[in-house]
């Protein structure tokens, strides 16, 4: 490898890392299973604790995907997910006041953006929002498996290996063309997430990945968020 090979490489990886962007709008056409272990093998190179490589996938398209949000669908119109999902969606109370106000105000200035790119597809951010539970319209959901480990220094870690792991599939994904969008919601789903998929009880779903073409039509696609310089205390530099 030459100085300029290196350069060449950097720029590459550099513009792919800055272009990424969650896709939440997809196009109704399968993702065949190379593309996913192409992916998962990516995930597998993430740095982890110790190299425990703590993830596991469960993935999901065509009837095993349409019968998970079968579920969503039933899970959304339980009296408690209703009463808790108006909370979620436009949290009261403490939710902000208990932040830091900069993260506070960066994360109502979110579900501003969301609540705008509704608007684009005709919805109120109340209709839009439970979207993100069924994984929007992705024929590929890859639901993301961690050990039920202790919050603490040790689980901590481990939950950081998991994320570099979704990480590197997001990235390589937006390389080879496809849209994806790093799900958190689907923890919500909790318990009966666990049971539909049949897990383990050591094991807990950590979070998905939403797979597919990206729809470039939906104007939902076209919006790119600010991204803020980061904070950064320069010493001896
Ligand atoms: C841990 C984590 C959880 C996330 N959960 C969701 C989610 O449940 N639904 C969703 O639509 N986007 C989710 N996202 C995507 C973020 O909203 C998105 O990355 C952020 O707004 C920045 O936009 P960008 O990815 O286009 O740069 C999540 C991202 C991370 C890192």
């Amino acid at each position: 490898m030459t100085a300029k090979d290196n350069e060449n490489r950097a720029g590459i990886v550099l513009e792919n890392t800055k272009t990424r962007w969650s896709c939440r709008v997809f196009r109704d056409e399968p993702v065949s299973k190379d593309v996913v272990e192409t992916l998962l093998d990516a995930a597998n190179y993430a740095p982890s604790p110790m190299n425990t490589q703590p993830w596991e996938f469960v993935v999901l398209t065509g009837e095993p995907l349409m019968r998970f949000r079968e579920n969503v669908a039933e899970w959304l119109k339980t009296p408690e997910q209703k009463s808790e999902h108006e909370v979620s969606l436009l949290p009261t109370g403490d939710y902000y006041t208990s932040l830091p106000k900069d993260l506070s105000d960066r994360k109502k200035e979110h579900l501003e953006r969301m609540g705008k790119q509704a608007a684009a597809v005709g919805m109120s951010l109340k209709e839009a929002y439970p979207f993100t539970f069924y994984c929007y319209n992705a024929p590929v959901v890859v639901t993301v498996i961690g050990d039920a480990v202790k919050r603490d220094r040790h689980g901590l870690e481990v939950h950081q290996g998991i994320a570099a792991a979704i990480q590197n599939i997001l990235l390589v994904a937006h390389a080879m063309g496809y849209g994806a969008c790093w799900i958190g919601d689907i923890m919500r789903f909790g318990r009966r997430l666990h049971e539909h998929l049949g897990l383990d009880s050591k094991k807990e779903v950590v979070g998905a990945v939403a797979l597919g073409r990206p729809d470039m039509d939906s104007p939902v696609n076209r919006q790119r968020v600010p991204k803020r310089p980061p904070k950064v205390d320069w010493r001896g530099y």
